[in-house]
């Protein structure tokens, strides 16, 4: 078996050139027009009715109640008096498995028993509960034609309950609080993406771009009422702001420019949703593990390669048994001689590996690692050409890019090839579009959304509020 050979299949495949990365941004910005467009495209760009950046003087005590894709998590927030500052208190569940792609009945009484855990351990008397407002950030595409509602568009992630899909999800949430008899009234139903551009401008103006890259991968952005065609039915004033959802882990979902392995192509087979979210199953942690560990598999039963031969690789065999903190790990390990790597895989695969396996392990995490990271940055390009935007920065947060060796550096490299930015003159020199490590988005900003929200409201600016007596 002549494993460079491998290697060099794999850098083919995996690897993004900047020409690529350019035409793709290209196609992202129509693509991202198009979803503004009465007729639509694969990128939903779900108008969110976050109609201003806050001004960092926002004050007041919220709750939060996050749905992400891994964890639940409860916060009580205040925002202070203090310009840009704010107290939280939280609790965070796992979400188990099971619950994924159970039922929906038992999905909401899951969420309504940890919110009302929450309350019951934290909360003083100090506030009444039903003046206490609700910022719920459930992050997966909705249709929202009200702040206070969203229609989920589809189950992304791996989620995959029956019944949730084309409905409002608000009411079968409340109804679950209801029936605990928690006295506790949705403000605003938020996306982790909008929480994260929301919260990251609350400590610094020149955000623009709000980016997760987790378990799932996704960016909201501030538009102009007049840029969207499919809202000019409500005759907005067309410069009044409006955050986007973009969605964009469906980008491409035809498949036009991603340049696609026959690895991404098992995975979306595999998935509940074939066909959807293309790119973001080529970038969010929830898929980089198993991409790995389908080309691993694939070297193993190769014909004339067969990488661990002649070992059990059963626990290999096992579908999503790797997640993207096993690629980390490998990705880490500071040994020259792999030996951390070696470990990994024997203790946790039962696989006993040669110097050559290990290298060719080595660079196809890297390869998957980079290609994610890559790819990463044509939709921030995108967002920024879209917008014009010369300079700015983007809040990012998720476990992929808190966690992943080397993700920040190498969408930043390509951010430069794509833009055609000139070489820094020293280290220290900032990039005109810097992606940055986010504040809490779906605990403060969810916070901060409500008491937007609510200001405008006072204000008088009733445009998508489905519930006015719940602003009273
Ligand atoms: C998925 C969801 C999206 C979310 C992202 C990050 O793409 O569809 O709503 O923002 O994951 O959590």
């Amino acid at each position: 078996m002549d494993l460079l050979q491998e290697i060099e299949k794999l850098e083919n495949l995996f690897t993004i050139d900047t020409a690529k990365l350019k035409q793709i941004t290209e196609h992202f910005v129509n693509e991202l027009e198009k979803g503004l467009s009465v007729e639509g495209g694969s990128i939903p760009m779900n108008p969110t009715w976050v109609m201003s950046f806050p001004t960092g003087y926002e004050t007041g005590t919220y709750l939060a109640l996050d749905m992400g894709g891994t964890n639940l998590r409860v916060c009580q927030i205040t925002l202070t008096d203090q310009k840009s500052e704010f107290d939280i208190i939280q609790s965070k569940y796992r979400m188990p498995e099971e619950l994924k792609t159970g039922e929906a009945d038992e999905l909401w009484e899951y969420i309504a028993d940890c919110l009302m855990q929450f309350i019951e351990t934290h909360h003083g008397d100090s506030v009444k509960l039903d003046k206490l407002p609700l910022g719920f950030t459930f992050s997966y595409p909705a249709t929202q034609n009200y702040i206070d509602e969203g229609v989920l568009q589809r189950w992304t992630k791996g989620f995959d309950i029956a019944g949730v899909e084309g409905h409002n999800v608000v009411p079968m949430f409340e109804e679950a609080l209801r029936r605990r008899g928690v006295p506790i009234k949705l403000t605003a139903l938020i996306n982790d993406t909008t929480g994260t551009l929301i919260a990251s401008a609350y400590t610094d103006t020149k955000m623009k771009i709000g980016c997760i890259f987790g378990t799932g991968c996704n960016a909201a952005y501030m538009e102009n009422c007049g840029s969207i065609p499919k809202l000019a039915h409500l005759n907005l004033p067309p410069d009044t702001p409006m955050a986007i959802n973009c969605e964009w882990g469906a980008f491409d979902n035809e498949h036009k420019v991603l340049p696609t392995t026959p690895y991404d192509e098992t995975i979306d087979r595999g998935s509940p949703r074939p066909g959807q979210q293309a790119f973001e199953k080529m970038i969010a942690g929830l898929y980089l593990g198993e991409i790995f560990r389908l080309v691993m598999v694939d070297l193993h039963d190769k014909p004339g390669t067969h990488i661990f031969d002649g070992q059990d690789i059963s626990a290999l065999r096992k579908a999503y048994s790797l997640d993207s903190s096993f690629l980390s790990a490998i990705e880490e390990d500071p040994f020259e001689n792999l030996s951390e790597t070696a470990e990994l895989f024997h203790n946790r695969l039962g696989i006993y590996t040669s110097g050559p396996e290990l290298e060719l392990i080595r660079r196809t995490a890297e390869l998957i690692g980079t290609r994610a990271a890559r790819l990463s940055a044509c939709g921030v390009a995108a967002i920024s050409k879209k917008k014009g935007f010369a300079s700015c920065h983007v809040g990012a947060d998720g476990s992929v890019f808190n966690k992943y060796p080397h993700f920040k550096a190498r969408g930043a490299k390509a951010l430069r090839e794509i833009l055609e930015w000139p070489e820094k003159a020293n280290e220290k020199e900032e990039d005109p579009i810097e992606i940055l490590a986010a504040e809490d988005g779906s605990g403060v900003g969810a916070a901060l959304i409500a008491a937007l929200t609510l200001e405008r409201v006072k204000a008088g600016n009733m445009h998508g509020i489905l519930h006015p007596e719940n602003f009273k």
